[in-house]
């Protein structure tokens, strides 16, 4: 095997840089992402979205529609009532917001219809002969807009029950020698996957099959047919590739059982692919917040008072909490901490996950507070990080089960040269560039989740790992084929690995970057099931190289069953087992999920065990180093090197786990330079719907982006030992490039996104 900047070296407790198993089918086009899927007779769907943020729709004209040849139904709200259950807010649905229920509309575009057609073309100028006439009520679009209700969201929520705190942080504040009491702000980020959203939808009798890319196949499946009020064994959802996910596709969409109603009612196969510009308001986003922090320390530098208060916008119906409170509150060794979360409630559609939801908004207020104190004790940030290393969280006086940020700032300082980092603001330039350095921490809870897995292992040395998992990119399914072969003692290329359908044995939402975690620990599980059976056959034989042996001891390697001095042949096994396979299923519970954990996946409903949960505080941490520059006249920023050290646990697949933290960091570049949501204030309407006007970064906008792989042992998080590493990246690096702005130019910019007109005079 090859080793190479994109496939590190294992270091210490690492998997080897398998390259991707579906790699090859992904850049030759022969990955079938769910609207590739050649389906016969297929309809083509157009939604119809709202042109205002609030109010009802008093009449829709679709005379001139339904002329457009080819058209051959439109669904409005008066086809859908008493059709579909309404959607719930929770875990599978995202909103209980029901577009087409009724003629309610509580955001800008707002689905209000869904046009069939024989062609996308006749669909869209269909949809385009559509005029509506509304009855408008003036919508609320933001913090400080006249008619936002504020609540705090451990009274309305199910899911964010509790405001951490610990000690008496007043007390500790006010006695305090230094503090800082700042706020700061992270615009809406909107999901803008390469791949579209889409449902395709398709019945067979009274069986239904829908295609569409979604994080969670079986907790889809059952939503879905709630909503059609039909038995969820008669659905079946399918999303072998996805093309980007990031928590976009983990809610079910308002659209995919509408979808499945019209191709009921048209008795065919419809397939509605939603537009980029729909995208940004029919899909999930990530909610705008708000954050008050006040901290004060000692001289030495040890914190002694620690308060974060956090505003977030959600819809009218529904309390979507963002909640990193949870985290930022058990990061240092905080003498005292107050925190508080409250829910702004504004006409906008519902918010949900984008990648590392909580942590992403709420460590970039921490880490950017964490600077600001620093400097106002003059201090190394990283010498005051370590001041403050906690061994033990602050909130309930848990241990961490391993923490290894300190290592990581260490490993990643001394590439990054953060030696050669002059401290004074404004003193470091290279012709007319003004150079800064900053610096922030990285975490995220090792979160797992129950799974359940079929491995089928044949006499012939071939494998099957199935489980009803999903690969967003994330290289779950390399990750699988390569610790089923590791452990059945295969070579990787004999493991065929199966995922994202609900006939296979269900695995959770792959979200929390649990997947890992989850997927593997039941892989392990079932391997040695194998394993044992295999070894009591060998060994209670009456003949045989094995027989008489311990069964404890034999171990499968090189395609054969082995012991200290000696060994057989799998085929030979096999004989003694008395068949030619073992199809072995296993379900995974891990520690302090419920009895009926298991069960409970193939009703759809998720139980994740969160990394605050237990005896032990388990999270991933890592830190982040950047360079920014800033041309001394136009002001203009560029970030030439991001330096990341990072511990997960066990690391499966070093390539992997690379250009997962890799991108991580390059989103955490687009947080804190490019994305935002615009909205028209006096609409509440998104302005900048599409890839010209929201901005992400394209590849001359990110230079040089490493990442190192921290060693680290943890036998507490789950049998794999796995922390998860698919969000760690993002957290932090708008934090870090803030700092460094700062360094480079006195600038202190608390408001995301940072642009030159922040750094102008
Ligand atoms: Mo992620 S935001 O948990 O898909």
């Amino acid at each position: 095997m090859t080793t190479s900047e994109a496939a590190p070296l294992p270091r210490e407790n690492m998997g080897q840089p398998l390259a991707r198993v579906d790699g090859r089918l992904k850049v030759m086009g022969r990955a079938n992402y769910p609207a590739d899927i050649p389906v016969n007779n297929l309809a083509h769907g157009l939604l119809v979205a709202s042109g205002i943020a609030r109010g009802r729709v008093q009449e829709l004209h679709l005379d001139e529609a339904h002329a457009v040849k080819g058209v051959l139904d439109i669904l409005t709200h008066d086809h859908i009532r008493g059709e579909l259950e309404p959607p719930e807010f929770g875990t599978s649905g995202s909103s209980s917001i029901g577009p087409l229920h009724d003629d309610k509309i509580w955001h800008d575009g707002q689905i209000i219809a869904l046009v069939i057609a024989e062609t996308i073309e006749a669909a869209r100028e269909a949809a385009m002969r559509i005029t509506v006439d509304y009855k408008e009520e003036q919508p609320s679009t933001s913090f400080g807009s006249e008619g936002t209700e504020t609540v705090a969201a451990s009274e309305v929520s199910q899911q964010f029950k509790e405001d951490v705190k610990a000690g008496d942080f007043e007390t500790a504040f006010d006695a305090a020698e230094v503090k800082i009491d700042v706020e700061y702000g992270m615009p809406t980020h909107h999901h803008n996957p390469i791949e579209m959203f889409s449902t395709t939808a398709y019945w067979q009798g009274e069986e239904l099959t829908v295609h569409e890319p979604t994080q969670n196949v079986y907790g889809w499946k059952v939503e879905i047919a709630r909503q059609l009020k039909i038995e969820p064994d008669r659905v079946r959802v399918i999303s072998p590739y996805i093309g980007g996910a990031f928590g976009s596709k983990g809610p079910i969409t308002p659209r995919t059982a509408i979808v499945a109603l019209a191709a009921r009612r048209l008795g065919r196969p419809v397939r509605c692919v939603v537009t980029r510009s729909q995208s940004f308001t029919t899909q999930t986003y990530r909610a705008e917040t708000r954050h008050h922090i006040q901290m004060a320390a000692a001289r030495d530098g040890r914190i002694t008072a620690f308060k974060h208060e956090g505003w977030e916008v959600t819809s009218r119906p529904d309390p979507y909490v963002v909640g990193g409170t949870k985290t930022t509150g058990r990061l240092y060794n905080y003498g005292s901490v107050l925190t508080k979360v409250f829910l702004v409630k504004t006409d906008r559609p519902t918010p949900s996950y984008m990648r590392a939801p909580a942590e992403t908004p709420y460590i970039y207020a921490l880490e950017n507070a964490m600077d600001e104190m620093a400097v106002a004790l003059n201090m190394d940030p990283v010498e005051f990080r370590r001041v403050n290393d906690a061994s033990q969280d602050a909130i309930e006086g848990k241990p961490f089960s391993s923490r290894s940020l300190m290592q990581c700032y260490d490993e990643a300082a001394s590439e990054f040269g953060w030696s050669k980092r002059n401290p004074q603001v404004g003193s470091m330039r290279d012709g007319d560039w003004l150079i800064g350095m900053g610096c922030a921490t990285a975490v995220h809870p090792a979160n797992v989740a129950p799974c359940a897995v079929r491995i089928t292992l044949r006499d012939d040395g071939h494998a099957r790992v199935q489980t009803a998992s999903h690969e967003i990119g994330t290289g779950v399914q390399t990750v699988a084929a390569q610790l089923a072969a590791e452990h059945l003692g295969l070579h990787p290329s004999m493991v065929q690995v199966e995922m994202g359908d609900t006939r296979l044995p269900p695995a959770p939402v792959t979200g929390g970057s649990s997947t890992t975690a989850s997927v593997c620990s039941a892989i392990i599980k079932a391997c040695e099931e194998i394993r044992e059976k295999l070894a009591r056959a060998a060994v209670t034989a009456n003949d045989g190289p094995l027989a008489g042996r311990d069964p404890a001891s034999v171990l499968l390697k090189n395609g054969r069953l082995v012991a200290a001095d000696a060994s057989q042949a799998l085929k030979d096994v096999f004989k003694h087992v008395g068949s030619g396979v073992i199809e072995q299923y296993t379900e995974f519970r891990p520690d302090g999920a419920s009895p009926d954990a298991v069960s409970n996946l193939y009703q759809g409903k998720m139980e994740m065990v969160s990394g605050e949960k237990g005896d032990m505080i388990k999270y991933a941490f890592g830190a982040e180093f950047v360079e920014v520059r800033i041309h001394r006249r136009t002001r203009e920023i560029r970030v030439p090197r991001v330096v990341g050290a990072f511990s997960g646990g066990r690391i499966m697949n070093t390539r992997t786990a690379r250009s997962q933290l890799m991108g991580g960091m390059i989103w955490g570049i687009s947080s804190a330079l490019h994305e935002a949501t615009e909205f028209d204030w006096r609409s509440a309407r998104v302005v900048n719907r599409d890839l010209q006007d929201y901005l992400v970064p394209v590849n001359a906008d990110i230079q040089d982006v490493k990442v190192i792989l921290v060693p680290e042992t943890d036998t507490h998080v789950n049998l794999a030992g796995v922390k998860g590493l698919g969000e760690l990246g993002n957290v932090g690096t708008a934090a870090a490039i803030a700092s460094a702005v700062h360094h480079a130019t006195g600038k202190r910019i608390r408001e995301l996104p940072i642009r030159i007109d922040n750094l102008l005079g």
